[in-house]
């Protein structure tokens, strides 16, 4: 305790992490590692607890949240957890109905469509919405014994309404944008719920015991400049400075496909940016234009190729991770169900040792 990173609100750093130090922008010898849905369906122990639980008591029930967590760290030596939940959980609070349908994703049947939908959606705090989470991430928390960071997490504000309007895994976002462009006050009225949501759950993480921060933009890609600066940006850059003003871990953005709003994103007061695969560590950081650290990009997709396919992309990565001036190896999104468990392994032995 003690360090200028307690000068907010006594909440900060504990333990002296790679992960946590790279986002900070010192780099070290290696770069640290973590992935995105590190724990999940590839692995033969997750789906053993899936198979008598739905995702969502999975995610309420914080002794098995807790496991879930762990299992991954258990199997590999990871830099990083990130607690298990959803950026979907916290809408049922709001008033909406979700349910994870199997082969079909999220689906909330009572969608956000008008005025009155958005006038209805409440704004519970942390601890009446996700008790849950917050619970998990103090058990996962006292586990980990300050020997690896919990990264916390929650959707930004587009994302989520891309959610709540659409009802489900937005394939085109019609009705989002109709509102959006159509009734620009209440999509306004909307953003700025999802912005205090959003932002009292992080600040509750880290509460809880989070080291650090992301930030997931999932559905950003959909989105030209023109709407971005007018319907997004604004409510983006009030969640990131309401967070920043309360708490003092370091915040990860990640959003896929946008290299293309990446000088616009680049204002962003975040730590870092998450990378997708469809541009290279070296564009994004040109496109930036800003000397920050990178996270990513490895193409979850190749993780079900051969084996020397795998270790010569990801040595290309880290190779281009040492022009940065810090870098943390992750995929470019979530790992994929059907992904050998072995080639994860082999994956995390090789970053873990290679050296430029
Ligand atoms: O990364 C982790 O290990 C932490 C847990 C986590 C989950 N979802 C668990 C989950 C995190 C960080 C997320 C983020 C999330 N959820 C995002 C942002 C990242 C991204 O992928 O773009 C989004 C868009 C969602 C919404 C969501 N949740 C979808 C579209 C789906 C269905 C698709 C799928 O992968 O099944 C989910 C379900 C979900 N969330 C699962 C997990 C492990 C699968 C649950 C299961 O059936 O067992």
């Amino acid at each position: 305790m003690g360090e200028a990173a307690h000068e907010n609100i006594g909440v900060g750093v504990k333990s002296s992490s790679k992960f946590i130090d790279a986002l900070r922008g010192e780099r070290g010898e290696t770069s640290p590692m973590w992935m995105m849905r590190q724990a999940g369906r590839y692995l033969p122990e997750y789906r053993a607890l899936r198979e008598h639980n739905s995702m969502l008591q999975m995610v309420m029930t914080p002794e098995l949240a807790c496991e879930v967590t762990l299992q991954p760290l258990r199997r590999f030596p990871l830099d990083a957890a990130i607690i298990f939940a959803d950026i979907l959980t916290p809408l049922i609070g709001m008033g909406i109905n979700l349910e994870f349908k199997k082969g079909e994703g999220p689906v909330i049947d009572n969608p956000v469509r008008s005025a009155k939908d958005v006038a209805n959606l409440r704004v519970p705090t942390p601890q009446e919405n996700v008790g849950y989470t917050l619970d998990a991430i103090r058990m996962v928390v006292s586990e980990l014994r300050g020997k690896t960071p919990l990264i916390g997490f929650c959707g930004a504000p587009f994302t989520l309404a891309c959610y709540l309007i659409q009802g489900e895994s937005p394939g085109d976002l019609e009705y989002t944008k109709g509102l959006m462009v159509g009734d620009p006050e209440t999509w306004r009225a909307l953003q700025l719920k999802l912005v205090k949501l959003s932002a009292d759950y992080l600040v509750a993480q880290v509460e809880a015991g989070c080291e650090s921060l992301q930030i997931f933009d999932s559905w950003l890609g959909y989105v030209g400049p023109r709407e971005y600066d007018r319907f997004v940006e604004p409510y983006l850059h009030a969640l990131v400075d309401e967070v920043r003003s309360r708490v003092s871990v370091p915040v990860v953005f990640f959003a896929t496909s946008v290299a293309g709003l990446f000088p616009r994103l680049s204002k962003l007061s975040v730590d870092a940016f998450g990378v997708d695969w469809r541009v290279s560590l070296p564009q994004a950081r040109a496109l930036l234009g800003r000397d920050t650290p990178l996270q990513g990009n490895l193409d979850p997709q190749i993780l079900a190729g051969p084996w020397e396919y795998i270790r010569s992309s990801a040595q290309a990565i880290l190779d281009e991770g040492r022009g940065l001036p810090a870098h943390v190896f992750n995929l470019g999104h979530g790992i994929l169900p059907h992904t050998p468990v072995e080639n994860v392994e082999r994956l995390v032995e090789f970053v873990r040792s290679y050296r430029a």
